[in-house]
């Protein structure tokens, strides 16, 4: 089947591009000596892991499924994190995890002697300087409530010897698609100054993820170098936990003009929406790319989803020849925080997610029908006066 023929709307995962970033984040691994866990917040489509495997030494969570679904399909280094457990996460996170990774001292002091003794616990510290673009995404914005802030350790762990506490090691996350590696430099500059007497007691630090490393013309050779000293410098087992770096200009969105309608401009309406598929163009009002648009184009449209959201629109895009109804469009770089944000807002269909192998084979990795939306609002129908109601059943095409 070519592109073309795809149902839309529909996700493509190209493995080629897949591989170029997992060549360059292999280097990385070889050259820093640090090891790489997928975050899969970023990217759970498990369909695709047997490809990111050999590159990989694990994965890392964000919550119980997660953690799980690490351990249950790549099955290699599995830490879990948590911004809060609860007391019914334990057992998983007792079945799942290599690492487990606490939030707070407080989670700690409740949690730590539950795990079991082969777990390597960790603690998530807030260095309290970092790279984001946007408020929202900015682990060190203030009040922030991710990791215990660097101030505080010297209070309620004045000795500086988390040990005693039952810590192995630690996860920092500062940074959001940094492609800046003065930057990155300089932060990590400062985390050895600020934290450099705690890290020292510690065997392993996680420095959590973003950082665009795949990018194109990303100094990784400098950034390995960067890393390596810092790991020495703390004699530390360094980690990386890339969720974007992965999988970012691997996946298309591909969807259809339905419609195009005149005001103030020409609007192209697609089978698909930013709020139910591509929830971050809307979140952090960042414009899609579209595969076939040009710069110099002579005819702009707004692309914009079928959704009743007056502002759910992927992006202003330039063609050189008209748009018509029928006409397929790729969204690009929408394999990160996509699939992982599905949801099925005004009952739109839900995209299939379909892989491209580098030889040129096609697997369907995923799709849904109108069962998984009805199953997703409700188990069953209550009953009224002990009855429950008939319910009407069309015949319709499943999908
Ligand atoms: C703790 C942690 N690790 C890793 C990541 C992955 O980041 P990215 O996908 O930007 O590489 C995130 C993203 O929010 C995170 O919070």
């Amino acid at each position: 089947m070519t592109d073309d023929e795809l149902p839309t709307p529909c996700f493509l995962i190209s493995e080629s591009a897949l591989l170029a970033n997992l060549a360059c984040m292999e280097r990385l691994r070889r050259e820093a000596g640090v090891r790489m866990l997928l975050a899969l917040k970023c990217f759970s489509c498990w369909g695709a892991f047997p490809v990111l495997a050999p590159y990989l030494d694990g994965t890392t969570s964000s919550g119980p499924y997660e953690a799980r679904l690490g351990r249950e399909t790549l099955g290699k280094e599995t830490h879990a994190y948590s911004v809060d457990y609860a007391d019914r996460d334990i057992p998983w996170i007792n079945a799942c995890a290599d690492k487990a990774i606490f939030n707070s001292l407080g989670q700690l002091a409740r949690y730590r002697a539950m795990l079991k003794p082969a777990i390597s616990v960790g603690l998530r510290i807030n260095p309290g300087v970092s790279y984001a673009r946007q408020d929202l995404a900015d682990p060190a914005r203030r009040h922030s409530r991710l990791g215990v802030p660097w101030e505080q350790l010297r209070q309620d762990a004045p000795d500086a010897d988390l040990r005693r506490l039952g810590v192995d090691g630690a996860m920092l996350h500062m940074n959001c698609e940094n492609a800046d590696i003065h930057a990155y430099a300089d932060m990590l500059d400062l985390v050895s100054r600020r934290l450099g007497h705690v890290l020292d007691r510690l065997s392993w630090l996680s420095l959590g993820g973003g950082v665009a490393f795949t990018a194109p013309g990303y100094p990784v050779d400098s950034l390995a170098r960067l890393l390596r000293e810092f790991g020495r410098r703390h004699r530390l087992v360094l980690y990386m936990e890339p969720g974007e770096a992965v999988v970012t200009r691997s996946t298309d969105l591909i969807v259809t003009v339905l419609d195009i309608v005149r005001n103030g401009m020409d609007i192209a309406v697609v089978d698909s929406a930013t709020e139910a598929h591509r929830l971050d163009t809307l979140v952090y009002r960042e414009p899609a790319t579209i595969r076939q648009a040009s710069a110099g184009g002579a005819h702009a449209y707004q692309i914009a989803a079928s959704s009743c959201l007056a502002g759910d629109v992927f992006c202003t895009a330039r063609f050189d020849a008209p748009l018509q109804v029928g006409q397929r469009l790729h969204v690009q770089d929408s394999g990160g925080y996509t699939m992982v944000k599905l949801n099925w807002f005004n009952g739109l269909r839900m995209p299939a997610v379909y892989f491209r192998h580098r030889d040129g084979r096609l697997t369907l990795l995923n799709r849904f029908g109108y069962a998984d939306f009805k199953r997703a609002m409700s188990l069953h129908a209550i009953a009224c006066d002990g009855q429950a109601e008939a319910q009407l059943q069309l015949e319709l095409p499943i999908e």
